[in-house]
């Protein structure tokens, strides 16, 4: 289980989320994050986080810690942000929070350079999860005493929102040519023949056990919070052993619109190929 905290005050919002998460302090005197269960993206958003957060986290990844946070909207009362104040109200109860990392710097490839290893574990990583939201322009890395962490796991595992179809999705490509960290020669195979082999089905069930039942409530097709459960631990279980092979890392699209400006691109290609 997810530590559980209760929220004592509402610090300041983070303005460049698009769900506007926001700092709070809690009782045990720590500050995290907090992802609000009313900010409309619907708990999905909060079971991708906790499911993938703690997945990396056992794989060995950083990922700043998880925790429950009760809220009681009456800490939103003075809070001037008409915004703000809306979320709170519509956020009592059980949200999800994150260790807020203080002075974390948002990860810049010209300014820092993961080596090949923590490269390809971060990509195979993401392929496992269908995260595509690791891009040039939402790189979502925090660098923090000089270490790379993985934040913003919300928008992974797409096929949770087509459940009939999620088994057969299990094995589809990842095409990772526009992940932030695909030029930094990521050793892919490595990171396949390290990781893979430690996504086992218990350790599946023990990452989903972490998130809480009212977010997996209700779900169509599924008799309680343990059957999503299970789902969850399925498809993953048949994508780990596959993903890696699944892996291209072709040119850069020039349509899209994470393309890294030309200048930016000649020196990481210079980089690169030294
Ligand atoms: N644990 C943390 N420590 C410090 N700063 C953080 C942490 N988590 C998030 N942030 C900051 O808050 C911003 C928004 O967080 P996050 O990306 O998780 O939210 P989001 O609403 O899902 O964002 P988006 O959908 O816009 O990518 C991050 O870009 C980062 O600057
Ligand atoms: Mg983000």
């Amino acid at each position: 289980m997810l530590p559980e905290v209760t929220a004592t005050r509402y610090v300041a919002p983070l303005r460049e989320g698009g769900s506007l998460p926001g700092i709070v302090e809690a009782d045990d005197l720590g500050t995290y994050v907090m992802k609000f269960t009313g900010a409309g993206q619907g708990p999905k958003t909060l079971v991708a986080e906790v499911v993938c957060g703690q997945l990396g986290r056992r794989l060995g990844l950083r990922i700043p810690e998880l925790a429950q946070i009760q809220l009681d909207p009456v800490i939103g009362r003075g809070e001037p942000d008409h915004e703000v104040q809306a979320l709170l109200k519509a956020s009592g109860g059980l949200n999800l929070g994150m260790d807020f990392l203080p002075g974390a710097l948002g990860f810049d490839p010209l300014a820092f350079e993961p080596d090949p290893v923590e490269a390809g574990r971060v990509i195979w990583f993401d392929a496992l999860i269908n995260n595509v939201d690791r891009s040039w322009r939402n790189p979502n890395l925090l660098v923090w005493h000089g270490r790379m962490w993985l934040i913003d796991h919300g928008a992974t595992m797409i096929w949770h929102h087509n459940w009939p179809r999620a088994r057969a999705a299990a094995a589809k490509p990842y095409d990772a040519s526009d992940h932030v960290l695909a030029t930094f020669r990521p050793d892919l195979a490595g990171a396949a023949a390290e990781l893979a082999p430690q996504v086992t089905e218990e350790l599946l069930t023990e990452v989903v056990a972490d998130v809480p039942d009212e977010w997996l409530a209700g779900e169509p097709g599924f008799e309680d919070p343990d059957a999503v459960r299970r789902a969850y631990v399925e498809v993953l279980l048949e994508r780990a052993p596959v993903v890696g092979a699944g892996i291209t890392i072709g040119e850069r699209t020039a349509d899209l619109p994470s393309q890294a400006p030309e200048w930016v691109r000649v020196r990481l290609d210079g980089k690169a190929a030294k």
